[in-house]
């Protein structure tokens, strides 16, 4: 505690005197989440923050592609991004040399790419979409088919909710694809009411078996719109932890996956982030313009 309220301390003033903010994933432990970010939330908002965002400077705690967005949305700005190494399964699941070698096996499919991707990859496609607004970007364009990349569990997901067919890739989210049916069986006998909720990176017939299924704001929007006695978040261990802070009277029971990507930023690593500039995100020019406009076609919709 002593060196967390000494870093917490430094990153406000920081903050201050560089005219900096810090955007927070969700999935952030609670003492970035609660003390030093201004901005919270899901992956959508974080990108939609990012574009009104007013400093200088943005920390973006989270991971790289989400640290990519950012800098997309804000060419001008420095984006920084604490640990290099914060990265993702599903951004590396996929290459954009995978994508052109989808198109030309789907000629005149539109390719939909979730935004857990590299800039690369998503100069690569037409639109990109997030956990929260997936089945509204692929209806939007009005086809009967899309390739959707590079999530197959999420793909598969949408696919249920929704008359546009999907041609789906292998990438999983390593956190997401170890939840399994019978741990929610086991949940349910051991927690008897509980109420499950499940990210839609889960495998299909992990969302199947819940009895919701969000992005990590729509999970933490269910709890506090229905106040659940008792719940269960399918998802990021620290979810839970952010969530249950206001909700006092709500039981979280807590098995979780860590995603050891999103736990390589620190506040350490957040503080030398504003000392040392760095690591600044760059992205290559020709790289950067196709990109920002997938990006900029899903934030329209
Ligand atoms: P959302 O916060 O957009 O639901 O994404 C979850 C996730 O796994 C981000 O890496
Ligand atoms: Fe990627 Fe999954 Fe970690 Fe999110 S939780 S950053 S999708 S590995």
């Amino acid at each position: 505690w002593p060196t967390f309220v000494e870093d917490i301390e430094a990153i406000l003033a920081l903050k201050r005197e560089r005219n900096a903010i810090i955007l927070a994933h969700n999935y952030q432990t609670p003492e970035i989440f609660h003390c030093v970010a201004d901005i919270v939330g899901d992956s959508l908002a974080l990108a939609r923050k990012a574009v009104t965002a007013e400093a200088q400077i943005i920390v973006l705690a989270g991971v790289y592609f989400m640290a990519e967005t950012a800098k997309l949305l804000n060419p001008n700005k420095t984006v920084l991004i604490p640990d290099l190494g914060a990265g993702c399964s599903l951004a590396d699941s996929i290459t954009a040399q995978d994508v052109r070698l989808m198109r030309q096996r789907y000629p005149e499919i539109p390719v939909v790419t979730y935004v857990n991707t590299s800039a690369a990859v998503k100069a690569e496609s037409d639109i990109c979409c997030t956990s929260g607004n997936a089945k509204a970007v692929v209806e939007s364009l009005g086809v009967p088919r899309v390739i959707m990349l590079p999530d197959e569990y999420l793909a598969k997901n949408v696919s249920a909710e929704t008359n546009v067919g999907i041609i789906a890739w292998k990438g999983h989210c390593e956190v997401h694809e170890r939840f399994t049916p019978a741990d929610i069986r086991e949940l349910r006998a051991a927690h008897p009411g509980v109420v499950v909720l499940a990210h839609p990176e889960c495998p299909p017939d992990v969302v199947i078996e819940a009895d919701f299924s969000g992005s990590t704001a729509a999970m933490s929007d269910y709890v506090e719109r229905e106040k659940p006695p008792r719940v269960v978040l399918m998802t990021e261990c620290s979810m839970s932890d952010n969530v249950a802070v206001a909700h006092p009277d709500v039981e979280f029971v807590r098995p979780c996956n860590l995603c050891p990507h999103m736990k390589s930023i620190t506040l350490a690593n957040i503080r030398s982030a504003l000392e040392e500039n760095r690591h600044e995100v760059r992205i290559d020019p020709r790289i950067a313009g196709p990109a920002r406009r997938a990006v900029e076609r899903m934030l329209s919709i």
